[in-house]
C-alpha cells in the first residue's frame, strides 16, 4: 500500500499548498462576498463557520480526496457496528453506543451490548433520583449533600467539564471532583464536606490507577474514621469493569455501576462514568446531553464528507498540521463554564493521536497529534495571545462561543462576543502597518468559529461528539489506532520500580535514584 504522504493526494495537497501560498487569508476571505454562508453548516444550536479558515472549496476537494483514499467511510462504518478497531488491544469502540436512539442492536462478540447500556443507565438512573430526591440515606440516616467523585484522566475530566458547563442545570447536591495524587485535592474537597452527608463515586475503569486507588484510600479512612466501617456500604459507590477490585475495596455489587473494555476511558463521559454529572444534573438533563450527541452522531455517520461537519473540522486540522507546520492548536471558548475544555480536549485529542506508529505498527514520518492547549476568552488575551498574533509560530485556534447566555450578565456577555470576533479579525486581517516594526501584525492566521445557541446539554453534547469525530477522523486519515495508549506505561512502571525496595533497572538506575534522593524530603533521608 502507498504511504499515505506518498499518495498523489498528499501529493495534490502539497502543490495547492504552494500554489496558495501567493493568496493571504484576507484575499481569500474579502475575495467571496457570500464566504460567510458559504463556509457555514448548521447541526440544530451548534453552528461550524470556517469562513476564518485559508482554505477553499479547491483546498476541501483535495482534503476530502485524501480522506477517501484512507478509507473514512468504510473505518467510519467500522466503528459504528463494533469492529474491532481497536486493534492493539482488540476491542471494538463503541461511545457512539452509549447514546445511540434507534435501539438497533449492536453486537460485540456475539453479545448486544444495547442491553447492557440499557440495563446500566436505568441502574444509574434509579440511584440518581434516589440520592436526589433524599431516598438514599447516609449511615446515620442522613440524605446526601455531598458528592465526592474520586477519578482521572477519562474517568474525571468528561464528567467535570459538563458538570461546570452545564452549571445552570445543577440543582440540589454539591458535587466536587479530586483527581490529583496531592492530598490537597482531597483534603480542601472535604473540608466543606460533613461525612453523615456525603457520598464518594470512585471511577476507575480498571481500579488499579495509582493516583484514584490512593485517593479512594484517604477518604475511606476519613470516613471510616468519623464512622466505621460499616458506614462504607452507605458512603462509596463505584464504576469500573474491574468487580473484583471493587469488591476488595470493599463496595458491594449493588453500589457498582458497569463499565465495558469497548468504551475508552476518553470517550466515556456517556457511559456511567457519567454518574457523578447525573448526580449533579439530573437523568433528563443527562439525556438531553447524550441526545445532543447523537444528533451529532447522526450527522458525521450520514452527511456527505465535503458536508460533514466532523469531517471538515479535522481536515482542516491536517491541512495545518501536515502542510503548513502548525505544532499546535488554541482551544479558546468564550464562556468561563468552558474553562476546563482545553484540558479535556488534551486527554482526547493528544492521548488518542499522539503515536508514532501506524495500526499495523510501521514507523510514522509525518506529523501527528498536535499539542492542545488553550484558556478562557477573555483571560488567554492578557497572557498567550500576544504569542498567537505575533509570535513565530502559526497557530490556528478555535473560538467557541455561546449566542444566549442567561448566566451572563447582558454588558458581560456582549464584552465576550465582541472580543471573541475581534481576536478572530485581528487573527485573521492583521494590522500592515504600525508606528514602529512592533506594530505590525501579520495576520493571515486561521481560525475555526463554533457557535452555541445555548450552553445547554444538547449543544454541549453536540460540541464534544463534534471533537470525538474530529479526532477519530485524524487518527484514521493519519492511520493510527486512536483508541489505546501504550505511551503512558514506562511511567507508571519506572514509578512502582522507584517506590519498590529493588529501584529502577540500570542503566538508568544511578540517575534515578539521585534524582529520588534530591526530592525527598530531609526528614525521611
Ligand atoms: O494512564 C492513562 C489512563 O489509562 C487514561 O487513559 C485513563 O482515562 C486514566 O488513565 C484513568 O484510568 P482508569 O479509569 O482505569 O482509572
Amino acid at each position: 500500500m502507498v504511504a499515505l504522504d506518498q499518495s498523489p493526494a498528499w501529493k495534490q495537497l502539497a502543490h495547492h499548498r504552494d500554489a496558495m501560498k501567493l493568496k493571504s487569508l484576507s484575499e481569500i476571505i474579502l475575495g467571496d462576498p457570500r464566504r460567510m454562508e458559504n463556509c457555514e453548516l448548521a447541526l440544530g444550536g451548534l453552528t461550524f463557520n470556517y469562513a476564518f479558515n485559508a482554505v477553499t472549496d479547491e483546498t476541501i476537494d483535495l482534503l476530502v480526496k485524501l480522506a477517501q483514499f484512507q478509507g473514512i467511510e468504510q473505518r467510519r462504518e467500522q466503528m459504528f457496528r463494533g469492529d474491532t478497531i481497536n486493534v492493539t488491544e482488540k476491542r471494538a469502540v463503541l461511545h457512539t453506543a452509549l447514546r445511540q436512539k434507534d435501539g438497533k442492536p449492536v453486537m460485540v462478540d456475539g453479545r448486544n451490548v444495547i442491553e447492557d447500556i440499557k440495563a446500566a443507565r436505568a441502574k444509574m438512573v434509579a440511584f440518581a433520583k434516589d440520592v436526589r430526591e433524599g431516598r438514599w440515606l447516609g449511615a446515620t440516616g442522613k440524605p446526601i449533600k455531598h458528592v465526592v467523585n474520586i477519578g482521572i484522566g477519562g474517568s474525571d475530566l468528561g464528567p467535570r467539564l459538563a458538570t461546570e458547563a452545564l452549571a445552570s442545570y445543577v440543582t440540589g447536591l454539591q458535587v466536587h471532583y479530586v483527581a490529583n495524587a496531592d492530598a490537597f485535592d482531597l483534603q480542601s474537597t472535604l473540608k466543606n464536606c460533613d461525612a453523615e452527608e456525603t457520598l464518594f463515586v470512585v471511577v476507575s475503569k480498571t481500579f488499579t490507577t495509582q493516583e484514584t486507588l490512593l485517593n479512594a484510600n484517604s477518604a475511606r479512612k476519613w470516613l471510616t474514621d468519623k464512622l466505621g466501617d460499616a458506614a462504607v456500604a452507605q458512603h462509596f459507590v463505584a464504576v469500573s469493569t474491574n468487580q473484583k477490585a471493587t469488591e476488595a475495596f470493599g463496595i458491594p455489587e449493588s453500589n457498582m455501576f458497569p463499565m465495558w473494555d469497548w468504551v475508552g476511558g476518553r470517550f466515556s463521559l456517556w457511559s456511567a462514568v457519567g454518574l457523578s454529572l447525573m448526580l449533579a444534573i439530573g437523568p433528563e438533563n443527562f439525556q438531553k446531553l447524550c441526545d445532543g450527541a447523537a444528533a451529532m452522531d447522526d450527522h458525521f455517520h450520514t452527511a456527505p464528507l465535503a458536508k460533514n461537519i466532523p469531517v471538515l473540522f479535522a481536515l482542516f486540522g491536517i491541512w495545518h498540521r501536515n502542510f503548513h507546520d502548525a505544532h499546535a492548536v488554541a482551544i479558546l471558548p468564550y464562556s468561563e463554564r468552558l474553562r476546563n475544555l482545553p484540558r479535556y480536549l488534551q486527554q482526547l485529542d493528544m492521548e488518542s493521536n499522539g503515536k508514532p506508529v501506524t495500526r499495523d505498527g510501521k514507523p510514522i514520518d509525518y506529523e501527528t497529534a498536535p499539542i492542545i492547549f488553550g484558556e478562557c476568552g477573555t483571560v488567554g488575551q492578557h497572557s498567550f495571545h500576544q504569542w498567537l498574533h505575533q509570535g513565530s509560530d502559526i497557530v490556528p485556534a478555535d473560538f467557541i462561543g455561546v449566542r444566549e447566555d442567561d448566566l451572563n450578565a447582558p454588558d458581560h456577555h456582549r464584552v465576550m462576543l465582541s472580543n471573541m470576533v475581534a481576536q478572530m479579525g485581528a487573527l485573521a486581517f492583521g494590522q500592515a502597518e504600525g508606528k514602529t516594526p512592533h506594530d505590525v501584525y501579520t495576520g493571515n492566521r486561521s481560525s475555526n468559529f463554533i457557535l452555541l445557541d445555548h450552553l445547554d446539554p444538547e449543544c454541549l453534547g453536540m460540541l464534544i461528539a463534534l471533537y470525538e469525530h474530529k479526532i477519530f477522523v485524524q487518527g484514521a486519515v493519519w492511520d493510527i489506532n486512536s483508541f489505546d495508549q501504550p505511551g503512558v506505561e514506562l511511567g507508571k512502571k519506572l514509578a512502582k520500580m522507584l517506590e519498590s525496595p529493588q529501584g529502577t533497572p540500570a542503566p538508568s538506575q544511578a540517575f534515578m535514584d539521585a534524582f529520588m534522593r534530591r526530592a525527598t524530603p530531609k526528614s525521611k533521608k
